[in-house]
């Protein structure tokens, strides 16, 4: 638990009951990027005030990677965040990357290790990460206030009067870091969104992004007995491709590979999906029935796919008996149903379960460099409020660890 440091304390002079409690920088939301902006802004010597209505710090921390946190990616590149101005986030990303934040984890002597695709996960847990930023922010001086809401945020002569549950507080410099609208359960609130609205920043409209996706009855009644089943598939949509995970579920596609495209799918888009993105069916079935011709078409392609997918694909494309009885035309029909799986989503789960929220502060309206409101000195957005939104995989932690890194050293 942070202890009240007897340095970078905030400025109240006599008779200060009456009045607000003033500091440099208040920050709301202390998740990973309001926490990171925390230590820098208290390490240039500010005084920091960080205030959360959850009973805890870094929820979003605990929670992610299924508890091991995927902090980052080796593999950080441009093109792997959705924006209205994809050139947005490069200043932040060259200058506080991925490399700055793994030395962070060492320094702190955190186990970690590479799963897959780049993507940086905790050996032991999540818990390792929100200890380390709160043991740095412990050591800067910066303070966090939880169980507290924010009730109204107003300008004044110098800065912002904050009133919350707790009492008014004044600051110089107020940094938003209240995340997007994803598990409202776990208090996500889209709170920043009306603070960029009352200021007069545009906002990208919201979606719930790397979502689960769902089907309609109809589609739902042909694959709902699928659930459980997963492939390796390639799923296309909208120009993007992902070639990872799928898993079937009862109410749709979810799987790493449904994930990343759902950020690219709209309302009405096709998705093409290649259940066996890494096999070639047409010429595997075809050598098959030069050498084993009377094993059913079914057996063989449960050989590729899961053998109740199997079973489907084939009934559908209507094929029967064995692998003999089919000439290649019939096999070419099969491996096409196969690799070239047309399929519209009717929706998503939303945000009840989505990993992050696309869209946000409009970032034309936004300091590239600092992360300040362009026409409102002291006001910054840091962190998912904003409309920058990472691939799965370590993308959106290290959003929000170099926007927080930015705006830290200035707020
Ligand atoms: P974040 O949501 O972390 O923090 C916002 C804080 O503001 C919260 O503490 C909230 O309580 C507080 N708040 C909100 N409204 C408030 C109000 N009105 N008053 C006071 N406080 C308020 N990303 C990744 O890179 N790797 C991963 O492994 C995962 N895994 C993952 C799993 C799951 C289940 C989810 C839901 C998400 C992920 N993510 C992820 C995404 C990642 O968690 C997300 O992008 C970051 O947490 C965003 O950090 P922020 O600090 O911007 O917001």
């Amino acid at each position: 638990m942070l202890q009240v440091q007897n340095r970078n304390l905030p400025t109240h002079g006599a008779g200060f009951m009456a009045r607000a409690m003033t500091w440099d920088v208040i920050i709301i939301g202390a998740g990973a990027a309001g926490m990171m902006c925390a230590i820098e802004a208290g390490r240039r010597g500010r005084s920091v005030l960080v205030l959360d209505h959850a009973k805890a710090a870094g929820e979003k921390i605990r929670i992610s990677g299924g508890g091991r946190c995927n902090f980052t990616n080796f593999d950080i590149q441009p093109d792997r965040f959705l924006s209205q101005n994809p050139r947005f986030a490069l200043s932040a990303l060259k200058r506080y990357t991925q490399w700055d934040f793994i030395a962070m984890v060492d320094a702190a002597g955190i186990p970690w290790h590479e799963k897959t695709l780049g993507q940086l996960f905790c050996d032991r847990s999540a818990k390792d990460v929100i200890a380390m930023l709160l043991g740095a922010m412990d050591d800067a001086g910066a303070q966090l206030r939880l169980n507290t809401s924010v009730e109204a945020v107003a300008q004044r002569e110098g800065g912002f009067r904050i009133e919350t549950s707790a009492g008014a507080l004044d600051c110089a410099a107020l940094v938003i870091a209240t995340g997007g609208k994803s598990i409202p359960k776990m208090g996500a609130t889209g709170f920043g969104y009306k603070i960029a609205e009352q200021f007069g920043l545009n906002l990208i409209e919201t979606r719930p992004a790397l979502v689960p996706l769902t089907f309609a009855e109809q589609e739902l009644a042909r694959t709902k007995d699928l659930a459980g089943a997963s492939v390796t598939a390639k799923v296309a949509c909208n120009g993007a491709s992902f070639d990872e995970g799928l898993l079937f579920t009862h109410r749709g596609l979810s799987g790493p590979s449904v994930l990343q495209i759902s950020s690219y799918w709209r309302e009405g888009d096709l998705l093409e999906v290649d259940l066996a993105a890494v096999a070639n069916v047409g010429e595997t079935l075809k050598t098959a029935r030069a050498s084993a011709g009377r094993v059913s078409v079914k057996n063989a392609l449960a050989r590729v796919i899961p053998e109740k997918l199997a079973a489907q694909v084939v009934a559908e494309v209507g094929l029967e008996g064995n692998l003999a009885d089919q000439n290649n035309a019939a096999i070419d029909r099969l491996a096409d149903r196969v690799h070239r799986w047309q399929i519209k989503p009717v929706g998503s789960e939303g945000y009840r379960t989505a990993e992050v929220t696309l869209g946000g502060v409009d970032t034309d309206h936004l300091d590239a460099r600092t992360m300040e409101a362009k026409a409102v000195p002291g006001l910054y957005f840091i962190g998912e409020v904003v409309d920058v939104t990472g691939w799965l995989g370590g993308y959106n932690f290290q959003w929000a660890w170099s926007s927080g890194w930015a705006a830290g050293q200035v707020c």
